[in-house]
């Protein structure tokens, strides 16, 4: 056992994601590729007698984010506690600095990290497996979060099979501080197709080829979201946002999950802090894949 834990917990984009008709469940069958970038929270864990949770912005703000047992990572630590029937309580940590409600899985990937660092600091050693399968419980994005990389999601998104890419990949990733709530965006997208209908979600195969070449602009414009109508149509003025990257030479621009966060592929460091520099906002460049959910000190 260990007194302290730390686990960086990366934030993830959709390069595609195709979205099909709701479910019974009330969820909507998804075919996508996850990618995870290299903009970082952290999560620490320590030992105590109750769980606490202490949450800190670094350029983020984190009004929204809840700081008791309603946050996903606190969660988190009582799913695996109960799974190997711990009795201990944690001191959580969180140093947040994606997003909140950005569409870059900033809660997923909290509580990804959170399983993590609990296994580390209990020394459960829970088998990979198993703990994606608890990670599925905690929400549909938190799966991929745990793994990292670039891999395609279907059924709800949690089930996983890993892409091979060439190269690293360059972002520019420009948040928005009107976050937009997920099952708001996704009630906005059945309400757009309920006349048309919707197809079975499919990954497009020109992206992969894109991926397994390397090949930059190829996988601008193979970028796709089926949740970008939905958002935009929410927030039509993220509408200039995406053709001022385009304009500012991205190879592709592209609303980030469920918004509002937007996203601009550029083919190397140089070109996305050119591109960066375009925004009169404050915008972001990170590189991927990076992995998932590490501890980086303990
Ligand atoms: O799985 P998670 O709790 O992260 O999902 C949050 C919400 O997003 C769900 O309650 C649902 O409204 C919506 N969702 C969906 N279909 C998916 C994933 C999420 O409708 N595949």
């Amino acid at each position: 056992m260990s007194g302290s834990v730390k686990v960086s917990a990366p934030a993830k984009i959709n390069l595609c994601l195709g979205v099909g008709p709701v479910r019974d469940d009330g969820y909507h069958p998804l075919a996508t590729v996850f990618q995870s970038i290299g903009l970082f929270d952290e999560v620490r864990v320590r030992p105590a007698a109750e769980d606490t949770l202490t949450v800190y912005g670094d350029g983020v703000d984190v009004t929204d984010v809840p700081q008791d047992g309603r946050n996903l990572a606190l969660q988190a630590a009582r799913l695996l506690a109960a799974h190997h029937g711990v009795d201990e309580g944690v001191e959580m940590h969180i140093h947040k600095r994606i997003p909140v409600a950005g569409g870059l899985a900033g809660g997923s990937t909290d509580a990804a990290a959170a399983l993590v660092a609990c296994d580390a600091l209990w020394g459960t050693r829970t088998p990979r497996d198993t703990l994606v399968g608890l990670a599925a419980e905690l929400g549909s994005d938190v799966p991929f979060c745990l793994v990292g990389g670039t891999a395609i999601g279907t059924g709800r998104g949690e089930l996983l099979s890993p892409v091979m890419t060439r190269g690293t990949y360059w972002w520019v990733v420009v948040p928005d501080d009107g976050g937009l709530s997920t099952p708001r965006v996704y009630a906005e997208f059945d309400r757009l197709t309920a006349e048309s209908g919707t197809d079975d979600p499919e990954i497009p195969p020109s992206l992969l080829s894109a991926l397994r070449a390397g090949d930059v602009e190829w996988l601008g414009g193979s970028l796709s979201n089926d949740l970008q109508e939905a958002a935009l149509s929410l927030r039509p003025d993220l509408h200039h946002l995406l053709e001022e990257g385009l304009e500012a030479s991205a190879h592709g621009a592209l609303v980030s999950g469920s918004g509002p966060t937007t996203i601009y592929l550029c083919e190397s460091r140089d070109h996305a802090v050119e591109v960066a520099s375009a925004f009169d906002r404050r915008a972001l460049v990170a590189e991927a894949p990076v992995p998932g959910a590490r501890v980086v000190t303990r």
